[in-house]
């Protein structure tokens, strides 16, 4: 009954949404701040005959919301359910093994692998430093790579590669092959390459509405880049699903990305929360990776990212932890309301 491609999958695993109690929920990096105040009321207006026709399949008011705010043209923005969507799309389009195998860091999101498998992408994972940062001349190196896809902030490290870094790899990489930054994380403190993409036709930037925004349930995401890309991904989600942003996601977003002083205060919040969170525990002797994101990545010598995580998941406090080898001994702290993070940080000093 079943075709061989589907028993070949091995899907992502989300993190944890628990429905049997609640949690202090620090494990999928979502904000711990509702969105922006101004939804509100125009959900309140929202004139539900509207729900009749379908939603515009350019996104047209939303895209131009979003080429305004990053100063570009409209026709370099794309926009997804949520920007695995966006990427799901992207690999599709751009990476093909024919040319070479699709490079990516040892520890980023794993969601790439299962996007390799899915379509039969080859890929390389390139380990990191020591320190966890990128090296780019790991990824010039590559012999024929057909494509680089990294998370900038990296995850679940939280580490930033800087932007004079980003050009000289964009730089020195062949122009004919697609480099995607993948900015999930980059408004708490990272330096986005949105002023790159005039110059090279290659970058894709593909950002959420999921994490700076707080709209994770909502499902948006969208990409920035020369608009040879941009109409290569309108084809693929016109071979698969004219209408992935409905219109209340495109209207919300619109409101969203508009509100940048109320998203600017909140982002600000987390960062101060995360440099408290971050310097509590170097106090307790935990290693701490310096984050650019809105989450840690730490341990402590002599124990486990799993025992960490099963002794604050008795306490009521979820944290996200990895059986990989060499990431084993930490675990992933999403930062949340101060209140949660000194529930969390009096837990740790008690359990550790
Ligand atoms: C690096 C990275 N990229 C993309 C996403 C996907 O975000 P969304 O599909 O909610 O836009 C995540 C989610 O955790 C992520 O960590």
């Amino acid at each position: 009954m079943l075709t061989k491609r589907i028993k070949r999958l091995s899907p992502y695993v989300p993190g944890e949404q628990p429905q049997d109690r609640s949690y202090i929920k620090l494990n999928t990096n979502e904000n711990p701040y509702p969105p922006t105040p101004l939804i509100e009321p125009f959900l309140k207006s929202f004139e539900i005959e509207r729900l009749r026709r379908y939603p515009d399949p350019l996104f047209g008011t939303l895209r131009k919301a979003i080429s305004k705010r990053f100063n570009i043209d409209i026709s370099q923005v794309f926009v997804g359910n949520g920007s695995d969507e966006v990427l799901a799309f992207a690999f599709y389009a751009f990476f093909d093994s024919a040319r070479g195998k699709l490079i990516f860091p040892e520890f980023s999101y794993s969601f790439y692998p299962v996007y390799c498998d899915f379509y039969g992408i080859e890929y390389r994972k390139i380990p990191l430093n020591e320190n966890f940062t990128i090296d780019i001349d790991d990824y010039l190196d590559e012999e024929s790579s057909c494509g680089i896809v990294f998370p900038n902030p990296n995850a679940p490290t939280g580490i930033l590669l800087p932007l004079e870094k980003v050009t000289a790899l964009m730089e020195r990489y062949p122009e004919d092959r697609v480099v995607i930054i993948d900015e999930a994380y980059v408004d708490f403190g990272g330096e986005s390459a949105i002023s790159l993409i005039g110059r090279f036709k290659n970058l894709l930037i593909i950002r959420t509405f999921s994490k700076s925004m707080s709209l994770a349930a909502l499902r948006l995401g969208f990409a920035m880049g020369d608009e040879g890309l941009v109409n290569a991904l309108f084809a693929v989600k016109d071979s698969f699903n004219s209408y992935p942003a409905d219109l209340i996601a495109q209207k919300i977003g619109e409101i969203a990305i508009n509100d940048t002083s109320y998203y600017h205060s909140i982002t600000q919040k987390i960062i101060k929360s995360r440099e408290f969170l971050s310097k509590a525990l170097e106090d307790l002797g935990w290693r701490v990776l310096p984050s650019n994101a809105n989450f840690i990545f730490a341990g402590k010598k002599g124990l486990k990212g799993e025992s960490i995580y099963k002794r604050l998941k008795e306490e009521g406090i979820l944290v996200r932890h990895f059986n990989t080898e060499g990431i084993e001994n930490f675990v992933r702290i999403t930062i949340g309301t101060d209140e949660e993070i000194k529930t969390l940080i009096a837990s740790i000093q008690r359990l550790f």
